[in-house]
């Protein structure tokens, strides 16, 4: 099932994540793609907030270190950027498999990079700038994966 979402401001994609964060369940798996710039760790802010993470202002791109961990919400976040994952075993020696079978919840800027290594059973997120709308206009397009009636 497809939804696209359309968001007009910063705040807009921040609680279009939250309210995904507020439902997500222990070993979902969310697979963020877009551009650099288009609001990845915006969303990812919201997303941590929608979760009950007290400090969601410290979420920020893992870029250098491809994993932070927030805990302190209803489900641990481990939120992922494997912009500069050159190939899979580096997943490997991470111990992404952990994560991504694990009881929290994970948040993927970048999945395509990883792509044939995540659960089918996941939920897609690309958000794309939408130029012709507006500079703070994007489109969050929402693919749930793996799910039965699709
Ligand atoms: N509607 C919007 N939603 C999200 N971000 C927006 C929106 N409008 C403008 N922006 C701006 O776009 C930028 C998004 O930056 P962000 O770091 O979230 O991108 P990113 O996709 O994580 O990039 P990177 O791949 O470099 O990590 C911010 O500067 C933010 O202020
Ligand atoms: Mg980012």
């Amino acid at each position: 099932m497809t939804t696209v979402l359309e968001s007009r401001s910063v705040e807009e994609t921040r609680r279009i994540a939250k309210s995904m964060g507020e439902t997500a369940a222990a070993g979902d798996v969310f697979a963020l793609n877009g551009d650099l710039g288009a609001g990845k760790t915006v969303f990812a802010k919201g997303f941590a907030e929608g979760l009950g993470f007290p400090y969601p202002e410290d979420v920020v791109s893992p870029t250098f270190t491809l994993l932070q961990i927030y805990e302190g919400g209803r489900l641990t976040l481990y939120h992922f950027d494997v912009y500069r994952m050159e190939d899979a075993s580096e997943a490997d020696g991470i111990g992404m498999d952990d994560y991504l079978f694990g009881d929290g919840v994970c948040l993927i800027e970048w999945a395509e990079h990883v792509e044939e290594l995540l659960p089918a059973g996941r939920t897609q997120i690309t958000i794309t700038r939408d130029d012709a709308e507006g500079p703070s206009c994007r489109r969050i397009t929402v693919t749930k994966n793996g799910v039965a009636g699709e």
